[in-house]
C-alpha cells in the first residue's frame, strides 16, 4: 500500500508540478519579435526555415545561414515576401569555427547588434546502430555542439548589452538516451550541460540573457522523415507548429521549451524514477528489422 501509494503519488505530484510550471507565465504576442535582429541557423530547411518565415511574419531582422546558398537565398526571398524589415544570408559550414564567428560578425555589421542568436543547425549522421567511427563523432561534436559555443562566446557582448536570448534547438534524445543515434544524442546532451551550466552562471553574474534549451519529438521535416523511415512508427508533429513553439520559448525566455509537450516532458518525468521501465519502452517503439544496411559495430 504504502509502495503503491508512493510509485502513484510522484508521478502524479510530478503531472500537477509540470503542468503548474507549463501554465504559468506571460502571454506571448507576436510584437516581442517586432524588429528584433535575430540569427537563425540551419535555416535552409525544416524547422529553421519555419522559424524564419515566422519571425519575417513578426517583422524580426533576420540574419540565416546553412551551407545550401540557393535554398539560402529563396528563404531569403520569401521572409522580404512576408515582411521581413530586413533578410540576408550567408553561407557556410559550421564545422569551421571561422565560419561560426564570421556569422555573428555579419549580423554586428549588418543590424548594428543582436537580440536573439537561434542555434538550430545539426550535421548529417545515420540513423543505425553505432559504427565505431570516431572520427564521425568527433566531426558531429564540432557541428552540433562546438560551433554552438563559439557563436554564443562571439554573440555575448551584443547580447549583453540588449539583455537578449540565447535559444538552443535540442532533442528528446539530448535527455534520455536513444538507440540509432548515439553520436548524434551525445551532441544533444554535450549542449544540456553547457547551457544550463552557463545559464547557473549568468544569473550569479547578474547576466540578463535568457537561455531556453529546446526539447523536441520526432518533427515531420524531410531529414528526420527520411531518418526513421519504418523504423520508428510514430507520428512525426508538424515543423511550422514546432518552429512557432521554439520562438514562443525564446521571446518568453522559458528555461525550457517541450515539443510535444507529452512525448518529451513526460518521459523526462519517469527518466529518474522508473529508468528501465523508460527504457524498454522506448525500444518496443523500434522496428528493428526495417534499419537499412546495419554497419555497427557489434555485428
Ligand atoms: N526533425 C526532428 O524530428 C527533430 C527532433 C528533435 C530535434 N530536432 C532538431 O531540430 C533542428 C533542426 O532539424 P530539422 O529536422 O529541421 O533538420 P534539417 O531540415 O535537416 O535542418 C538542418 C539544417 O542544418 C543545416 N546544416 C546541416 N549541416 C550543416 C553544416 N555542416 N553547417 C551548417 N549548417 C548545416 C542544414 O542546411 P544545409 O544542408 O544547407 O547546410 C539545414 O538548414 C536540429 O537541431 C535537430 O537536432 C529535430
Ligand atoms: C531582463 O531583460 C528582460 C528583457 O529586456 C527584461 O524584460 C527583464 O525585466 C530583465 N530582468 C531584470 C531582472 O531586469
Ligand atoms: C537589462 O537588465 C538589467 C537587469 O539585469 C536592467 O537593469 C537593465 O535596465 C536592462 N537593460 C535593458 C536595455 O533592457
Ligand atoms: C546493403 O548491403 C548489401 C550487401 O552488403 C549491398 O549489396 C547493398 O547495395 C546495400 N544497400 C544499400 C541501400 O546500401
Amino acid at each position: 500500500m504504502a509502495l503503491l501509494s508512493r510509485k502513484l503519488l510522484i508521478p502524479l505530484l510530478g503531472l500537477v508540478l509540470a503542468l503548474y510550471f507549463y501554465s504559468g507565465g506571460d502571454e506571448f504576442k507576436p510584437e516581442l519579435l517586432k524588429g528584433k535582429r535575430i540569427i537563425v541557423t540551419g535555416a535552409s530547411s525544416g524547422i529553421g526555415e519555419q522559424m524564419a518565415y515566422h519571425l519575417a511574419q513578426m517583422g524580426s531582422h533576420v540574419l540565416i545561414t546553412a551551407r545550401r546558398e540557393e535554398k539560402l537565398k529563396k528563404v531569403v526571398a520569401k521572409c522580404l515576401e512576408l515582411g521581413a524589415p530586413s533578410a540576408h544570408y550567408i553561407a557556410g559550414s559550421m564545422d569551421d569555427m571561422v565560419f561560426a564567428k564570421s556569422v555573428v560578425k555579419k549580423a554586428e555589421k549588418l543590424f548594428g547588434g543582436l537580440d536573439m542568436l537561434i542555434l538550430n543547425h545539426m550535421g548529417d549522421s545515420y540513423y543505425n546502430f553505432f559504427n565505431g567511427k570516431v572520427d564521425h563523432v568527433r566531426k558531429l561534436m564540432e557541428i552540433n555542439y562546438l560551433s554552438f559555443v563559439t557563436m554564443t562566446v562571439e554573440a555575448f557582448p551584443m547580447l549583453k548589452s540588449t539583455n537578449g536570448s540565447i535559444v538552443v534547438v535540442s532533442s528528446i534524445a539530448g535527455k534520455i538516451g536513444q538507440a540509432f543515434v548515439v553520436p548524434y544524442s551525445a551532441t544533444k546532451f554535450a549542449l544540456d550541460g553547457f547551457f544550463s551550466s552557463l545559464r547557473q552562471e549568468f544569473i550569479l553574474k547578474n547576466v540578463n540573457i535568457s537561455i531556453t534549451l529546446c526539447i523536441l519529438s520526432l518533427i515531420n521535416t524531410d531529414t528526420a522523415v527520411n531518418a526513421v523511415g519504418d523504423v520508428l512508427r510514430m507520428p512525426a508533429a508538424p515543423q511550422e507548429e514546432c518552429a512557432l513553439e521554439i520562438i514562443k520559448g525564446g521571446a518568453l525566455r522559458l528555461r525550457e521549451v517541450y515539443y510535444k509537450y507529452e512525448l518529451t516532458k513526460i518521459p523526462i518525468l519517469f527518466r529518474d524514477w522508473v529508468p528501465e521501465l523508460l527504457d524498454s519502452i522506448m525500444r518496443s517503439g523500434f522496428i528493428v528489422e526495417n534499419l537499412k544496411n546495419d554497419s555497427s559495430l557489434f555485428s
